[in-house]
């Protein structure tokens, strides 16, 4: 069974003659990847480290370099609290708090049924709407505990 679809294995080596090296795509190839299968497979990092001539080793240490690549699976929403200074001024850490007791998990964790993961992040680019928080690729702003309640809700009904 292919690790990654044959269409996104073929986008690859089309796109990787477009970059002076092999490896200067891997981070590319990493996202793509990462959101074909929601999170880096042992196989993928195998498959990769081929694709690019590095080991998995190497390939490995520039996923943990970047916290936005993972090689375990998150919640089907994830849900990411800001709690830098314009959120954090505004309620944010106490929004964060809330996440937690609410979901029952904590940083970086995953709800037993795989519904919600929670990850404290840094500044999300909402500031002016502060305390903002992000799930999968939507923004909610403005958010009170209560508002938060609401959200979260309205995922958990989909
Ligand atoms: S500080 Fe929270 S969105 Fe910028």
């Amino acid at each position: 069974m292919p690790v990654i679809s044959a269409e996104l294995d073929k986008f690859f080596n089309e796109k990787m003659k477009e970059y002076p090296t092999k490896r200067s795509f891997l981070v590319p190839m990493l996202l793509y990847t990462q959101d074909e299968l929601g999170y880096l497979t042992d196989e993928a990092i195998a498959h990769l480290a081929k694709k690019t001539e590095l080991t998995e080793l190497e390939v490995r240490n520039v996923i943990s370099y970047y916290s936005l690549l993972r090689t375990r699976p998150l919640g089907k929403y994830h849900v990411q609290v800001c709690t830098n200074i314009s959120c954090m001024l505004r309620g944010g850490e106490e929004l964060y708090e809330h996440c937690k007791e609410r979901l029952g998990i904590g940083h970086k964790m995953t709800t037993p049924d795989g519904m919600f993961s929670l990850e404290e992040v840094e500044c999300i680019g909402a500031c002016s709407w502060a305390p903002a928080v992000q799930v999968n690729y939507d923004f909610h702003e403005n958010l009170t505990p209560d508002a938060m309640d609401a959200v979260l809700d309205q995922y958990k009904k989909r």
